[in-house]
């Protein structure tokens, strides 16, 4: 069974707690939380005093996918705001370990994500510690871009380290270009959670786009 997270980096900005409450309704299982600071990646959104503000729209768990530098500096920040998933980049963690154990202090599951051009191998130190493993299939950074295929081996090779290191518990979440057309092949791959921006916000038929995907 797949989880689908509507990632409100394609909803309407200016009407943000309307639409976790329209994606709610219509299926979603969790709401994905973009968090850009202008330096990890080249755009910037929002931080937590507007993830605090929705907490209130919406009882589904948030994720929050921190595409910044420093990310150790948001986490008790995003404990208080009610997150329920914090995903960290492995290519903006210097201490790795340390915020993997500062997330799971803090109350809340830890991932790490890993851009496209970061292998799978470089978590194989912290593959028991992991709640889940996010899979970019997208360079970061902006909504709507194009699946990249190669990211179908780092699922499966995602899934292999989780299965050597004993850890049944962690997810496999995939991130970038998921839609009707690439979802079927990145669930035979291993991944159970869907991330998806455009394919759900930007549906005309919002109900129907998560139900394909699931
Ligand atoms: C990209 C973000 C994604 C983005 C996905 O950096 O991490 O969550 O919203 O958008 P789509 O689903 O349109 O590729
Ligand atoms: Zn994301």
């Amino acid at each position: 069974m797949s989880m689908i997270g509507p990632s409100i980096l394609s909803a309407d900005f200016s009407r943000l707690a309307e639409e976790i409450q329209d994606v709610t309704q219509k299926g979603a299982d969790y709401i994905h939380l973009d968090l850009m600071d202008g330096h990890f990646v080249p755009n910037l959104t929002f931080g937590v005093p507007v993830i605090a503000a929705l907490r209130k729209t919406t009882a589904l768990p948030f994720d929050a996918h921190l595409m910044v530098e420093h990310p150790e500096t948001y986490i008790d920040g995003l404990a208080k705001a009610g997150v329920q998933y914090v995903t960290v980049h492995q290519e903006a963690c210097v201490h790795l370990d340390r915020v993997l154990q500062q997330i799971r202090e803090a109350g809340m599951k830890g991932g790490v994500a890993l851009n496209p051009a970061t292998p799978v191998s470089t978590l194989s130190c912290v593959a028991g510690q992991l709640d889940m493993i996010l899979i970019m299939s997208v360079n970061p950074g902006f909504g709507g871009q194009k699946f990249i295929p190669y990211a179908l081996q780092k699922i499966a090779d995602a899934k292999e380290l989780l299965q050597q290191a004993g850890n049944t518990e962690a997810v496999i979440e995939v991130d970038g270009g998921v839609n009707a057309r690439t979802a079927d092949a990145v669930k035979k791959a291993g991944a159970t959670w869907l991330v998806a921006g455009s394919a759900v916000f930007g549906a005309a038929d919002r109900q129907a786009a998560i139900a394909a995907l699931k």
